[in-house]
């Protein structure tokens, strides 16, 4: 293991570079061992001139910035790669030239940093023969075979903060403040926001919701004296028989579906049943924003220390995870397999409902 290399694929979130740094830090003192910084996802290794070294001197400081100091790109995918032809767009496969650009790069393995899309990329290249492990990463944690990905616990912080601030602001004006969180088709970040701020209800897409029940709910809380309430919506969540809200559908090659606009959905049917004052607040990207809370800073560090030493055991195709407080590896094929649902009959939920918060059922 002489000369590794390391790419940030999709959305970004907080502690790819405390991943990136654990990877050169470890490569470098225990394993001698040189890296190479891929720009922009999957994009450095089809287009020339996109790769850089990176040696501890190079990433000093990034231990707490936000972001990924190699830029990402969530459009770049190698198997349906955009590419213009006299002034149109197709979509073509350019894998082998991935496989190609690795190796003459003289590269002995490749960190792949992403959520599902980026680490069904590295899957594929493992099938063509590309030595590639996965490290787990996103902010709506629906990894598959992890307890929990890095980005995770900042975003529920950053969005339980912005509710610590809608409760002040609702009470004083005795109103319902809607807030859509992400997490696309997952409720982990509403449920967790959701506890960790003191909502009233909760709506995730594991649970579709009946909004008759939310606002008895908020009623209920009025005619007990509570004339505020806070509802936190994820951007996947569904009314019953109702479907998800997007925005933007997926592209050929693009970037996927993007959700967005239950919460302005829930506001006005809230509104239209409760006779309350209602407002809407959508935090989108300031939950990827940001410098990482030391639970991500810690997690990221030991993930990209376990990446470089399964690279030195050759534990390729497989992704670092962890589970309870050990960081142990699982095969990419098992990630590939699904989203991490939240479980709707046990756990945070039956937390959440034992303490009187609304799921809308
Ligand atoms: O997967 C992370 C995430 O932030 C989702 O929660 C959200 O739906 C999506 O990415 C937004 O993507 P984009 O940055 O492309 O708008």
């Amino acid at each position: 293991m002489k000369k590794i290399g390391v790419l940030t694929g999709g959305g970004d979130c907080p502690g790819l570079n405390a991943v990136i740094r654990a990877v050169v830090k470890s490569a470098s003192a225990k394993y001698n061992c040189e890296v190479i910084g891929i720009e922009d996802g999957f994009d450095g290794l089809v287009l020339p001139n996109k790769t850089r070294n990176l040696t501890p001197w190079d990433i000093r400081g990034i231990l707490p910035l936000g972001g990924t100091v190699l830029g990402t790109s969530n459009r770049a995918n190698p198997f349906k790669y955009r590419v213009i032809v006299n002034d149109k767009t197709e979509v073509k496969d350019v894998s082998k030239e991935v496989i190609k650009n690795f190796q003459s790069l003289g590269l002995d393995a490749l960190v792949v940093i992403g959520g599902d899309g980026s680490l069904n990329i590295a899957h594929e290249l493992f099938k063509m023969g590309c030595p590639v492990v996965g490290v787990p990463k996103t902010i709506d944690n629906d990894i598959l075979a992890t307890d929990v990905t890095f980005g995770f616990n900042t975003a529920v912080q950053t969005a339980s903060e912005a509710l610590d601030r809608l409760h002040t602001t609702a009470e004083s004006h005795h109103r319902v403040m809607v807030v859509e969180v992400m997490g696309r088709y997952v409720g982990w970040i509403a449920l967790e926001t959701g506890i960790g701020g003191g909502a009233d209800a909760i709506l995730i897409p594991e649970i579709p919701f009946d909004i008759a029940k939310v606002c008895k709910k908020i009623i209920d809380r009025k005619k007990s004296g509570n004339r505020a309430s806070i509802v936190v919506v994820s951007e996947g969540a569904k009314p019953i028989g109702g479907e998800v809200s997007v925005l933007c559908a997926s592209e050929a090659g693009g970037s996927a579906e993007r959700l967005g606009g239950i919460g302005n959905k829930v506001g006005a049917d809230i509104g239209k049943y409760t006779d309350m004052e209602v407002r809407v607040t959508v935090l989108g990207h300031l939950q990827r924003g940001g410098s990482p809370c030391a639970f991500d800073r810690i997690l990221s560090t030991r993930f990209g220390v376990a990446a470089v030493d399964m690279i030195s055991n050759k534990r390729f195709g497989e992704m670092v995870c962890l589970k309870g407080q050990r960081i142990e590896s699982v095969s990419l094929n098992d990630v590939a397999k699904g989203q991490k649902r939240v479980p709707t009959e046990e756990g945070l939920v039956k937390t959440a409902e034992s303490i009187g918060i609304s799921f809308g059922r």
